[in-house]
């Protein structure tokens, strides 16, 4: 059916086809249609177009009863949506003309009048960021979730004792509870990154229209005041054409992977019958069809693995943005899915983490029969050595010589004899073995940002003090849509 005013039109497409001559390739049409993918903008899409019909009526380009009409012309829509009824129209192209055309089929010519002075392309543009904003709120609250669980158990595990690593080689005993706040840090730097980004999310493109802005007597202010927009965006061309903001959501979230990706190796590690340091409940874990003994841990392994399909994503913005001149490109389109993507990956990984943090069950005498094993006081007997006047280096050696003998009768430093120590160093006497214990190695490293146990419990209530303080900062835009 033709909406054209003419009858000697051609059967073109209803809110753009009057220039053209044929209607649109079926295939072309298909092929340029986004609303598969960008009808998960809606609500946001409605969301806009209230502030802007409500905005119109203000300065005077509508009148009340057309604004009225709209916003309950939209109310209706919406409910069509929420239900499920709303028939979406590849037809249609986008989310957007499918909106309007609903609208106009439900109150008629007023309907038409929802596009002035606004486009597409701003529109688009402030739909994504409406609904990343909502997004972000929701991430947020996530990793604030799984950032608590991590502090709690390390609060927890703050006086149990594991090796810790470097060349993922026994290096000095550590707490666990230490190494849960260091994987609690990089979060944290991720938290800071996301407010960040959502910053600059939160401006708003309307009013931009196509590119150059709008001759209507719009007030933008308005506008972004009704949406919760810190501000409208500075440059017409800039806003329709800025896509910034997703690639800085992508890069956070691929920062964010990349540690639950680091995380994720270790807890695989750790559950392996040869390290052995931790149990995984069974409801995170899944078994083998072949093999009646196993439970693996598929979790953390699908969390290292999605990492790559984000950093796919951050790849395919940064391309998608490259080399695009001002201002609109319907290159633009392709924003959406990689966007989406994230924010589901995202999503679905932090609940896994954020549900499995809390449940680890640590073995705590594997961990410190593991960190006894290695060496691992071998700093302290230097550390020792140097205490008593000999020099670091001549100490290192020392220490080098016990550790090969060791190797040799099968012996840890702290399974030595004073006198078997005292072949390597005179200096040494029986107060040695005070720092070849795990506990006097721990509780030596006594100072902020160190690994003994009254720091690991010192450090976890900074680290809950900065998260209270970013969940009460927490921002909620109170627009209601
Ligand atoms: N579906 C389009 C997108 O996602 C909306 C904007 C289209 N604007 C245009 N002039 N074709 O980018």
């Amino acid at each position: 059916m033709s909406t054209s005013p003419s009858n000697t039109q051609p059967d073109t497409n209803q809110s753009w086809g009057g220039r053209f001559s044929e209607p649109t390739d079926a295939f072309v049409a298909r092929f340029t249609a986004s609303v598969d993918f960008d009808r998960k903008l809606a609500l946001h899409d409605i969301q806009g177009s209230r502030a802007h019909a409500t905005m119109l009526a203000q300065v005077g380009v509508l009148t009340d009863d057309e604004r009225d009409a709209i916003l309950e012309g939209l109310n209706e829509v919406q409910a069509d949506i929420v239900a499920g009824t709303f028939e979406w129209s590849v037809e249609l192209e986008d989310v957007h003309m499918n909106i309007e055309a609903r609208l106009t089929d439900k109150i008629g010519i007023t309907g038409k009048k929802l596009h002035t002075g606004r486009s597409r392309n701003d529109q688009v543009a402030t739909d994504i960021r409406l609904y990343l904003r909502d997004e972000i709120d929701t991430v947020a609250a996530e990793l604030a979730r799984l950032r608590h669980g991590l502090i709690e158990l390390a609060e927890r595990e703050a006086d149990t004792i594991m090796p810790g690593f470097t060349h993922l080689q026994t290096a000095q005993p550590v707490t666990f509870g230490h190494h849960l706040l260091a994987w609690q840090e990089m979060l944290s730097r991720d938290h800071e990154r996301l407010l960040d980004c959502r910053k600059r999310v939160n401006v708003m493109p309307l009013g931009a229209a196509a590119l150059a802005g709008t001759t209507y007597p719009i007030d933008r202010h308005m506008t972004a005041e009704l949406l919760g927009f810190e501000r409208p965006a500075e440059n017409s061309l800039d806003a329709v054409s800025d896509r910034d903001f997703a690639i800085e959501f992508t890069a956070f979230a691929s920062l964010l992977l990349m540690h639950l990706s680091r995380m994720s190796e270790e807890l695989v590690l750790w559950t392996s019958a040869q390290f052995a340091f931790i149990d995984l409940p069974d409801r995170f874990c899944t078994g083998s069809s072949i093999m009646p003994q196993k439970k693996n841990p598929d979790v953390p392994e699908l969390v290292r693995g999605k990492t790559g399909r984000v950093y796919g994503h951050l790849m395919s913005l940064l391309t998608l943005m490259k080399s695009q001149p001002l201002a609109y490109n319907k290159d633009n389109q392709e924003d959406k899915e990689p966007l989406f993507d994230t924010l589901s990956t995202v999503q679905d990984c932090l609940k896994a983490f954020a549900d499995m943090i809390p449940a680890i069950e640590s073995k705590s005498d594997n961990m410190r029969e593991a960190a006894r094993k290695g060496f691992s006081t071998a700093t302290d007997l230097a550390d020792y050595l140097v205490r008593k006047g000999v020099a670091f280096r001549d100490a290192h050696d020392i220490v080098g010589r016990s550790v090969a003998y060791g190797l040799r009768e099968g012996k840890d430093l702290s399974d030595m004899s004073l006198d078997e120590l005292r072949q390597f160093s005179e200096t040494i006497s029986d107060d040695v073995f005070e720092v070849l214990t795990l506990d006097g190695s721990v509780a030596a490293r006594n100072h902020i940002g160190g690994t003994a146990p009254n720091q690991v419990r010192a450090a976890a209530q900074r680290a809950r003090d900065a998260l209270g303080a970013i969940n009460s900062g927490a921002t909620n835009n109170g627009v209601t849509r």
